[in-house]
């Protein structure tokens, strides 16, 4: 992206964030997002809590959305099933990006299938080949992106906007959970009835790739089981990080 479309782009989540003021429901921010005509918006769902909430809502308002998932090929069982449940439920296509072919033969000739135990740095590279890489081409072409992010959940997540620019993936980043609780969204999901994943029920809260989350106890923090051999901060690229 230019320099100036990067301007513009900062400027217009600037104005986006102003109109909120503090009213920050999901029709509100999805009619400033709808009025602002900002261009070709998709949704990155995990299958997680957050993402069944708003895969939820864009399906049941038929939000011109574009919806899809980065399938890194090390899902758990119990995630593909939440798939396949919430496309049978909603009747809506959830489009799967996957690694390329070549980059996940070439990681794992490098690394072995388990590098990512190793280091933080082969981990990283992991999730480059099976997450980051996968999402640069499902952005491609889009102007808004829309994630599940809630400021709660981490301290690099606690300074997000709910209109943001993304400099590493040159797009506005629009995240209309940020403000709120664990407790909130999961009102939703039991409101509404929306297919959750069976893994909840047993301890685990945050879930990403099988080999790289565990289910933690009530008194630990949401994303201990992520990584949780690590102690960075526990971010795998797809979102701004501190370290
Ligand atoms: S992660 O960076 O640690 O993996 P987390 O699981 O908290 O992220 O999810 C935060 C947001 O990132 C989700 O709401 C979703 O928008 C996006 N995301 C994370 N993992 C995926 C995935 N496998 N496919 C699509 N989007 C994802
Ligand atoms: Fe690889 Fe683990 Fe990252 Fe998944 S979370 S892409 S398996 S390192």
């Amino acid at each position: 992206m230019g320099k100036i479309k990067v301007m513009k782009a900062i400027e217009q989540v600037e104005q986006l964030n102003h109109f909120i003021e503090n009213q920050d429901s999901l029709p509100h921010l999805f009619s400033i997002w709808k009025d602002a005509k900002l261009g070709k918006t998709c949704f990155s769902s995990s299958l997680g809590q957050e993402d069944q909430v708003l895969t939820d809502y864009i399906f049941r308002n038929s939000l011109a959305v574009d919806v899809f998932t980065l399938d890194t090929g090390r899902l758990f069982q119990e995630t593909y099933d939440t798939l396949s449940s919430t496309v049978q439920k909603y009747k809506r296509e959830i489009k799967c990006y996957f690694p390329n072919q070549h980059d996940v033969e070439e990681l794992t000739v490098q690394q072995g299938v388990n590098g990512f135990y190793d280091s933080v740095k082969k981990r990283k590279t992991c999730c480059s080949v099976r997450k980051i890489l996968p999402l640069k081409r499902a952005l491609a072409n889009q102007s808004v992106w829309i994630t599940g992010l809630r400021r709660e959940q981490s301290q690099n997540r606690s300074d997000c906007s709910i209109f943001e620019y993304d400099a590493q993936f040159e797009i506005i980043k629009f995240n209309p959970l940020l403000n709120w609780t664990h407790k909130e969204i999961i009102n939703y999901l039991d409101d509404h009835n929306v297919p959750q994943n069976k893994l909840h029920n047993k301890g685990y809260v945050s879930i990403g790739c099988a080999p790289c989350t565990r289910a933690v106890s009530p008194e630990e923090d949401h994303r201990a089981g992520r990584w949780w051999w690590e102690t960075s901060q526990k971010e795998c690229g797809l979102h701004k990080s501190n370290n």
